[in-house]
């Protein structure tokens, strides 16, 4: 949809066509953290600078998608607190910090009563913690439903419930879609589809999205808005903490190979909840007001699919694994600049789908 807005507002004809209701896959399921600091690990460079290019491009883009909506995305810039618990995770805190510091990301090493005084119900006995005041939130939930509606507002069409079966190829250029009896003429195709890129048929090999579900189980419990016991996002070593405005405490996530099993499970609820009590005892007097499973697109290195593949016309924006929402804006803004002026921005060069099409032996 971000894509799709950006086209309709440079006064491209644009349709999207959603499985479901639009908005409702990982983009619904997600946390909304925007985390291009503290999620920075070694051996991701290219990806790190995307990600940080990306975190530059969210205050401006939620004005602009607030202004043209009428809708708010809350986004929340108290930043973001990594705890350790224990000494062990006190000494690989500090191997990260390190490393990310390295990397030039703003980051500030907190003994455990600097953390309480920021903090003050996180558990008393933390060893030590991070504090990155560039990682930031946004409300995801609130991010589609803008997003639709400025879609929407700038002329674009959007038919959901209309599963895609095929895109439509002819002479190595996309000719169109097939929506069950329904062919939709199209020179240019967005494949956005998320965990389920790689299931829509149509495509020759070399140019089809290798993309899988990575499942994740996530929580929510119900704090009182006028007495949240959290401000900051805070990542403990066995959870992620996500405090809104309304009081939502959202927790998470599993990370799972199991294809798209949709199982909410005993184990995997239980390490959520126990993560969550060992850096918050507080939770333990919360509700739960939902519990929910969603698919992390992850491709073979986890890292997404940018830009025009194998097939003339086929253009990719899918694989974005546990960065979707940080990434919507930049992936928005370069996918669109691609499409309009044939740019490929160096940002989105290394995330060329064309990187995994099968080798051709000489
Ligand atoms: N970015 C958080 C997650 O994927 O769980």
């Amino acid at each position: 949809m971000a894509i799709g807005w950006r086209l309709a507002q440079a006064g491209v004809p644009v349709a999207i066509y959603e499985r479901g209701e639009a908005g409702h896959g990982a983009s619904w399921a997600a946390a909304g953290m925007l985390a291009a600091g503290v999620e920075t690990e070694p051996g991701e460079h290219d990806l790190a600078v995307l990600n940080r290019r990306g975190l530059a491009l969210w205050p401006e883009f939620a004005a602009e998608l607030e202004q043209a909506s009428g809708l708010s995305v809350d986004l929340r810039r108290e930043g973001t607190l990594v705890i350790a618990l224990t000494r062990d995770d006190a000494a690989q805190l500090r191997f990260t910090f390190d490393f990310q510091r390295e990397h030039g990301i703003a980051l500030e090493w907190l003994s455990a009563r600097e953390a309480l005084a920021r903090e003050p119900r996180l558990n008393p006995s933390l060893a030590a913690a991070v504090y990155s005041p560039g990682d930031c939130q946004a409300d995801n939930r609130m991010l589609v439903r803008a997003l639709k509606r400025a879609f929407l507002a700038a002329g674009g069409t959007l038919h959901e419930h209309a599963p895609v079966d095929a895109i439509e190829v002819a002479a190595g250029r996309v000719t169109g879609l097939r929506i069950g009896e329904t062919r939709a003429a199209a020179a240019t195709v967005v494949l956005a589809a998320g965990a389920w890129s790689g299931e829509i048929e149509g495509l020759p090999v070399a140019a089809r999205a290798p993309v899988r579900p990575v499942k994740g189980q996530m929580l929510a419990l119900k704090m009182d808005p006028a007495a949240p016991l959290l401000r900051h996002v805070v990542w403990a070593p066995r959870a992620y903490l996500v405090p809104r405005h309304d009081g939502r405490l959202v927790v998470g996530a599993t990370s799972e190979e199991k294809g798209f099993n949709a199982d909410l499970t005993a184990g995997g609820v239980f390490a959520l909840l126990e993560g969550a009590w060992r850096a918050l005892p507080g939770v333990e007097e919360l509700p739960i007001e939902e519990m929910w499973v969603g698919f992390r697109p992850g491709s073979r290195d986890d890292a997404p699919l940018l830009g025009p593949s194998a097939v003339a016309g086929l253009v990719q924006a899918t694989g974005h694994h546990r960065n979707g929402i940080l990434l919507a804006p930049i992936t928005a803004d370069l996918v669109a600049r691609y499409l309009l002026s044939g740019e490929i921005d160096p940002a989105m060069a290394p995330f060329a789908p064309t990187r995994f099409a099968p080798k051709v032996q000489a």
